[in-house]
Formats: structure tokens, sequence, C-alpha cells
């Protein structure tokens, strides 16, 4: 089946991301958001990063006026009755999952491939939610979308062949470089990638050294791009703890403990970037 048309489900950073490098591929983008506030700044949002590209000269004007006439906000699940692709990209939650995709499999038509970003959740538990579990898909994108190079596609126990393969091809058109997985909690990345942020966190809250030092010794020592607490801090301290906690349950392995820094760290509402705070302070 040819894809035409993508829907996006959650105009958060990770949705807002993946709505603005599907029209800058050239696909007709319906980007919806049950908080209209939400569809909205993600749409302010992708003005503004390509505004930033015009200004750096590595897109024209005439490049935006046709990204924006591709992309449509909404707050209404029924607009997706003519996407060939839809992308989940909500809220962490296994429960609001499974029953945002029962809703997604009666609007979508027949053909349709369902994909969610989870970061770590069953695929095959979502799929069982539809009554096309051969055409649901993990579909993992890494924030910043628009910078990070990799898409992790997972199928679950029944997506069938030719739905990986029309999703590895999406991801390939959106200029991005797939890598296949089996499906296990948090995949490839986030299963090397929490438990690292999440001994980071730890050692913090240990006092081992400050979250300055912490972050410095890593991009000084380990060559990280950014440390591993301001990284918690872009992924979102929630986001992270959600993760610890998903894989202590489905692998029983302490190992997994999350850090009690992300607990009082969420509990005061300092989920990173997204609120101005965490382990660092974005306010000014
Ligand atoms: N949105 C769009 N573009 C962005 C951006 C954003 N949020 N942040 C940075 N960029 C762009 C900049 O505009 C710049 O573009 P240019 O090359 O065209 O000028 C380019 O990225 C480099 O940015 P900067 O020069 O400002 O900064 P850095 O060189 O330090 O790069 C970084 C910033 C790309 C974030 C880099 O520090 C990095 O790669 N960090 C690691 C990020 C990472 O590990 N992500 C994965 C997180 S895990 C995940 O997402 C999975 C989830 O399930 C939890």
């Amino acid at each position: 089946m040819e894809i035409k048309k993508v829907g996006i489900l959650g105009a958060g950073t990770m949705g807002a991301g993946i709505a603005q490098i599907s029209a800058e591929a050239g696909y007709q983008v319906i980007l919806v958001d049950v908080v209209a506030d939400v569809a909205a700044n993600a749409f302010k949002k992708m003005q503004k990063n390509w505004a930033k590209a015009v200004e750096k000269g590595k897109k024209s004007a005439e490049d935006i006026e046709q990204y924006n006439a591709l992309i449509a906000v909404g707050t209404d699940l029924d607009v997706f009755a003519e996407c060939d692709m839809i992308i989940e990209a909500i809220i962490e939650n296994i429960d609001i999952k499974k029953s945002v995709f029962a809703q997604l499999d009666q609007v979508c038509k027949p053909e349709a491939i369902l994909a969610t970003n989870t970061s770590a959740l069953s695929i095959t538990e979502i799929a069982a939610a539809t009554k096309r579990p051969s055409q649901v898909v993990g579909m993992h994108f890494f924030n910043p979308v628009p910078v990070m190079r990799l898409v992790e596609v997972i199928p679950g126990t029944e997506t069938t062949e030719a739905t990986v393969q029309a999703t590895v091809d999406l991801c390939k058109t959106i200029k991005k470089d797939p890598i296949v997985a089996k499906e296990s909690p948090g995949f490839i990345v986030n299963r090397i990638l929490v438990p690292y942020i999440n001994e980071a966190a730890i050692a913090y809250q240990e006092g081992v050294a400050s979250a300055e030092d912490i972050d410095r010794a890593m991009k000084l020592g380990a060559g990280m791009p950014m440390g591993p607490l301001a990284l918690c801090d872009l992924v979102g301290i929630d986001v992270v703890l959600m993760i610890c906690e998903y894989y202590w349950k489905e692998f029983g392995d302490p190992k997994y403990r999350p850090s009690l820094a992300f607990k009082q760290k969420v509990r005061a509402g300092h989920l990173g970037m997204k609120t101005g705070k965490g382990f660092f302070d974005y306010s000014k």
C-alpha cells in the first residue's frame, strides 16, 4: 500500500517532531491532539524550527509554504479516516494506549497501519486492543526528532512482514535510518540508555558529584554529546521514571529500581525542559 497521508496522534514534543519531518518529506499530515492548545503550540514550534532553518539558509520561504500547505491540525480522531498510516505519540500509559488503539481501529480505514511511538511498552498488548493486530507496529523515534537519525521498528507477535516493510520504507522516505528490533521492554536504545541515566541520577542522589560535574564528566570522559542528567531533562524525568518502573515490573530485576531523585522531582512538578526545571534550570 502506498502511504500518502500520515496521521499523528499526540502533539507533544515527539508528535510535533514527527509531523514536522513528515511534512518536510512531502506527506500530507494531520496532527491531532485532544487538547487544542497543545496542537496549536506544536504548530507554532514547527514554524519556529522552520524560521531558524530559513535564517541559516538551510530552507527557503517556498519550502516552508509547501510544508504548511501539507499540515492540518485538529482535535478529533475522526479526521484519521483518510490516513494510510497513523503514528500515535501520546502519554506512556498502557491502558490509555489500548483504549486509543481500539478507537483508532474503529475510525481508520481497514488497510491503514497503526504505529505506536511507545518507548518501552508491549506492541503485542497494544495491538491486541484492535481487530487488526497484523497492521500494528512500533515506530520509536528519538528526541529531538528532527535531529536524531534512528527509528526503531518493532513488530508485535502478530505483525506481518508487509507491515514491517511499509514502516521501514516510510522511515527511509522521512530520511531516518530504521533498525528492526524484537519486542522486549525498551527495545534496543532505551534498554541501554535508561539504566545509564538512572545510574547517573543515583550517583547525583548519593552526592558523588554535582549535576553539572556528572554531566561534564560524561561529556569529557566518555565523549557523550550531552550529559545524562541534561538528557534526562530533555526526555522528561516523568518518562524516564515510568520506563524504570516498567522495566522493574517486566524483568522482575531490582537493578532497574529508579533513583529517588526522579520521584522527588516528579512530585515537585520539575519534569525537565518541558516544565522549565529538572536537574537543571531552564527558566532563564
Ligand atoms: N529540535 C530541532 N532541532 C534541534 C533541536 C530540537 N529540539 N535541538 C537541536 N537541534 C538542532 C540545532 O538546530 C542544530 O541544527 P543545525 O546543525 O542545522 O544548525 C543541531 O541540532 C545541533 O544543535 P546544537 O548545535 O544546538 O547543539 P548540539 O550540537 O549540542 O546538539 C543535540 C544537540 C542534538 C541534542 C545533541 O546534544 C545530542 O545528540 N544529544 C543526545 C540526544 C539523545 O540522546 N537523544 C535520545 C534521547 S532517548 C529518546 O528520545 C527515546 C525516548 O523514548 C525516551
